[in-house]
Formats: C-alpha cells, structure tokens, sequence
C-alpha cells in the first residue's frame, strides 16, 4: 500500500512535540528535581510543545514541579474505565486528577511483556479521547516483521486498530508515534528518509480512517533511540512532527536540546 503523493497537510500547521517517557525509571525526589531542570532549561523555549510521562508514582510531585510552565505531564499507560475490581490499574480520571493532559498508549513495551492487545489499545485510545487526554499512540515493526518485508503491513494495521474508534468528530488531537521496535533503547535507529516514509504512510491510514482534516492535523512522532546528535536527521522530515524520547529524556540538557530542536524545525 503506498500513500498517495501530498497525502500530508501543510506542516506549519502542526506545532512540533517532544515527549519524554521516563519508563520505569526514578523515585520521587529524583523525579521532582529533573521536571524543575527541565522546565528551566526550557523557559525561553516558544513554538513547541512538550511533555513529561514520569512513573505513575511520580506523576504527583512531578505535576507539581510543571505548574506554571507549558510543559505537559502525561501518562505512560492507563486503563480504559474509569474505576472498577481491576487490581493494579489506573484511570483516565484518576490521571486528570492528577493533571495529565496526555498519555503513552500501546508502547512496544507494553504490548511485549504485558500483552496489550491491538483491541485493549483502541478501547484506551477511545476512552482517553472521551477524557479529552491526548493519547500518543505508539506503533511499530519488530526487527523479523521488518527483515520480512512487513514494516508497511504491520504499522497500517496498528493505525488501523488504534484509530478505527476515534471517530471524525474527536476535538482531541491525535499523536501516533512510529517507533521501530528494533530502534528503542538500542541506539539503532531508522534513517530519516525511511521513518518519514512510514510516517506518511501512518498519515494516510489516519486520513482514511478518521477524515482529511485527522489526517492534515496528525503529528506523527519519531521513537527509538532519538539522541540530541541524531535529532535533525528526524525533525528535518516534512512528514515528522515531533519526538518520543526514553533515554536521553532522563537528562535535562539532553531533552531540552531535543526540544529546541523541535521549535527550530518549526521556525
Ligand atoms: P529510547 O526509548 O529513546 O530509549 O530508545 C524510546 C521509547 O521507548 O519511547
């Protein structure tokens, strides 16, 4: 399946995003004093916008350190209902509670050792959009689906199944991040010109699905061992609108200068 030239929307339109995924990483305290760096070392930052996705223990203290600042705090994961006998899990509301504006759904990580379905993500996709919290939907090929030819197959039936219940009439803006899965913290990573093709081809499937105006207004993020030295390679695609960043997320002065790179590209 390839996607139809011009299939993307006027790229000025889209205000680039650069999420950082903390993953399973830092205790309270730890996390407070990295949100502070970040938000200092991003004050005259304008043009961009970003986000933290800390630990669901630290989303409090963190949520605290952003107040004031137009950083976003978002989720790694969520559950689709909003309350219920479902040890361990946590809510939608819960996260607004907390002051999440995003959330991480379907990351390879999930999908891998928790078993995340393609159906459980579009039921959380579904929900997260009901509670006007932006999800960030994360699709990708493992390194054999790749090896095999399959890349195209796999992610358009990932877009496919995420977005097949968003609806045309959704206010809340969709992300889908293409992270190849073989790329995510092991410092491979795609080419540029490779990820900006899949990036269009995510484009498309969400204009199909979801209508030309979902399509034009889609940012489609970049993952997978994203680096300040490897960044521009990303952020100089048309069709790439922004990065999700787990490592190097962890250092302040490595994700503000992803940041800046992203307001850059938007400049
Ligand atoms: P990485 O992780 O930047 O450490 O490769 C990216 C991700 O998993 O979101």
């Amino acid at each position: 399946m390839t996607p139809p030239p011009g299939a993307a929307g006027p790229r000025s339109n889209r205000v680039p995003l650069a999420v950082g995924n903390w993953k399973m990483h830092l205790t309270r305290e730890p996390a407070e004093r990295l949100a502070r760096d970040i938000v200092r070392a991003l004050a005259e930052v304008r043009g961009v916008e970003a986000a933290i996705c800390p630990p669901a223990t630290a989303l409090d203290v963190v949520g605290r350190a952003l107040k004031g600042s137009p950083l976003l705090l978002g989720a790694q994961t969520m559950h689709e209902g909003t309350h219920g006998a479902f040890t361990g899990e946590i809510s939608p509301t819960m996260l607004l509670d907390l002051g999440c504006r995003c959330v991480i759904l379907g990351h390879s990580e999930r999908r891998q050792w928790y078993g995340e379905t393609d159906e459980a993500l579009a039921r959380k996709v579904r929900s997260a959009i009901s509670h006007h919290l932006m999800p960030i939907i994360c699709v990708g090929e493992r390194l054999v689906e790749r090896e095999a030819g399959q890349t195209d197959a796999i992610v358009t039936e990932q877009v496919e199944a995420a977005v097949g219940g968003a609806g045309e009439q959704s206010d809340v803006p969709l992300v889908v991040a293409y992270e190849p899965v073989w790329a995510i913290g092991t410092g491979h990573t795609a080419t540029g010109e490779e990820a900006n093709r899949v990036a269009a081809l995510i484009r498309w499937v969400v204009a199909s699905r979801c209508g030309a105006a979902a399509g034009d207004a889609l940012r489609v993020l970049y993952g997978g061992s994203v680096k300040p030295d490897n960044v521009r390679e990303f952020f100089g695609q048309p069709e790439i609108d922004g990065a999700l960043v787990g490592g190097a997320s962890l250092d302040a002065g490595a994700f503000a200068a992803i940041v800046r790179a992203a307001a850059e590209r938007a400049a």
